[in-house]
């Protein structure tokens, strides 16, 4: 009898072997995560301008999670030369210390916008997320003229940063006493744009220097 038919016969033998190989699967994934702060790089203090969201970029970054906005756009710059050439310098895990969720992904009917801050205007932004055809004429991306209609609940914005620094965001009291007053009476595009407009921008990357290793 051969050593699978043996198994086959043996039902405890074949559930301690299944969960043994299905448990070389869950330890290769999760082994790695011990040593998390190994993979983020350590940046000088010159470029190292790496900060929490403000409260109003922060509830921006909720709308951008609510809207689906991640099903097209990724924010992962790979590596690769036509990628650098294309969106900036690839993506350090440093750059997405304090993102819950992270917006990492592959998915890009949009382009990568890991590095979109500060390439166009607040106005633009507004009136791209508005009406994408107006400004790009053969554009897929739906319009989301609402977002300008929409007033952000301004009392939840503590809470939520609150919740941020349960899982390590390093917010400070003065940080939650101010959340509510710096996004009331703004709405959801206010909150957007701002988000947008940050995004790649807290690293000042060394000419020549090779961040993996
Ligand atoms: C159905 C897919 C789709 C969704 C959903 C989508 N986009 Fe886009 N987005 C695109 C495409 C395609 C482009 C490129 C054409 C253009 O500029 O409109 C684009 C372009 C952009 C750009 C300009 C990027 C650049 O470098 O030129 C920004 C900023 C942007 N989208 C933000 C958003 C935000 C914020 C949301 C969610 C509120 C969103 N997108 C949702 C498809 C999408």
């Amino acid at each position: 009898m051969s050593l699978q038919e043996k198994l086959e016969k043996n039902v405890w033998a074949l559930l301690l072997m299944t969960a043994m190989v299905v448990s070389v699967g869950g330890i290769v994934e999760i082994v790695p995560l011990f040593y998390l702060e190994n993979t983020i790089e350590k940046l000088s203090k010159e470029e190292d301008s790496i900060r929490p969201y403000t409260a109003l970029e922060q509830e921006g970054r909720d709308v951008y999670v609510r809207e689906g906005c991640y099903l097209c756009h990724s924010q992962m710059i790979r590596p690769f030369r036509d990628e650098k050439e294309r969106y900036g310098h690839y993506s350090l895990a440093a750059e997405s210390k304090f993102d819950h969720p992270f917006q990492w992904g592959s998915k890009r009917t949009g382009p990568d916008i890991a590095r979109v801050g500060g390439k166009y205007s607040n106005e633009w932004q507004i009136q791209h997320l508005k009406a994408p055809r107006s400004l790009v004429p053969e554009s897929v991306m739906p319009g989301y003229p609402f977002l300008a209609e929409n007033i952000i609940d301004h009392t939840l914005t503590e809470r939520k940063l609150r919740a941020l620094a349960a899982v390590g965001v390093p917010y400070t009291d003065a940080d939650f006493a101010g959340a509510a007053e710096s996004v009331k009476g703004k709405t959801e595009m206010d909150a957007v744009v701002a988000y947008l407009q940050v995004l790649g921008t807290m690293v000042k990357f060394q000419e020549g220097k090779d961040y993996r290793e």
